[in-house]
């Protein structure tokens, strides 16, 4: 049985002292038995995330370029050589932040794919995309191009702009019709089933909800993945086979 994945993404909210104290509260605490734990840092925390226990590392993001003359960007290689197994590509506040589209996201997911480190492509329309009824056209655009040019599948992770950092979660029955979507979207693209996450406003309180469908795969959790107590709570609360 293969459980289910729980990512944290501590995005730029976390400073050095609140990563120490997240380390030795995790690692004082028992170890998740029921979940697969993945921690994304901000990349020049890779090294002290490196000591928590039963966890694997990821990037939050990843250059297209794999070396040379490209200052402040991290590469594949070295989130590689750092521990990391997988990264981050496409998340909302990259795609309107720094205006990030489906092409330069594929090419930073071939990137990962080409140092065998699994891409995580996140896809998620606006509450204005949702209302206009094209939400679920919009993430077909999304996964198919921001997909393109991988040979073995990478995670999706269906975040909702409006859900991310609101307070406001998806319903788990909307989530479960896009998982759906999504896999049904990508399944002549790859052999094999594509792990579809939600995320959006998880906390420990709801996140049973959607880990309950088999169409969710796992979480992708932001705010709630800061406090290493709250955190764990929530992954242990998680069951299931992913
Ligand atoms: P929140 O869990 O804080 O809503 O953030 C979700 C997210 O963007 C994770 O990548």
């Amino acid at each position: 049985m293969i459980p289910k994945l729980i990512v944290a993404n501590w995005k730029m909210a976390i400073d050095l002292d609140a990563v120490r104290v997240f380390e030795r509260e995790w690692n004082g605490g028992p170890a998740v038995t029921t979940a697969d734990v993945v921690v994304a840092p901000p990349a020049v925390f890779l090294h002290h995330a490196a000591v928590l226990g039963g966890v694997s590392l990821c990037g939050q993001d990843v250059s297209i370029h794999s070396m040379g003359a490209h200052t402040g960007e991290v590469s594949a290689a070295m989130l590689k050589a750092l521990g990391c197994r997988y990264g981050i590509v496409g998340h909302s506040e990259r795609r309107s932040g720094h205006s990030e589209t489906n092409a330069l996201i594929a090419e930073k997911a071939s990137r990962l794919e080409t140092e065998g480190l699994r891409p995580i492509i996140c896809v998620g329309e606006s509450l204005l995309e949702r209302q206009s009824g094209g939400a679920e056209s919009l993430i077909a655009t999304q996964v198919t191009e921001s997909c393109s040019g991988l040979s073995t599948a990478p995670i999706i992770a269906y975040e909702p702009v409006w859900a991310i950092g609101s307070g406001e979660s998806a319903s788990p029955d909307d989530v479960v019709v896009m998982h759906r979507h999504i896999k049904r979207t990508l399944d002549r693209a790859f052999a094999a089933d594509v792990p579809v996450l939600y995320g959006g406003s998880v906390n420990p309180e709801n996140c049973t909800q959607f880990t309950a469908h088999p169409e969710v795969n796992g979480l992708l959790v932001g705010g709630a993945s800061l406090n290493a107590r709250q955190f764990w709570k929530l992954c242990t609360s998680v069951g299931g086979e992913r």
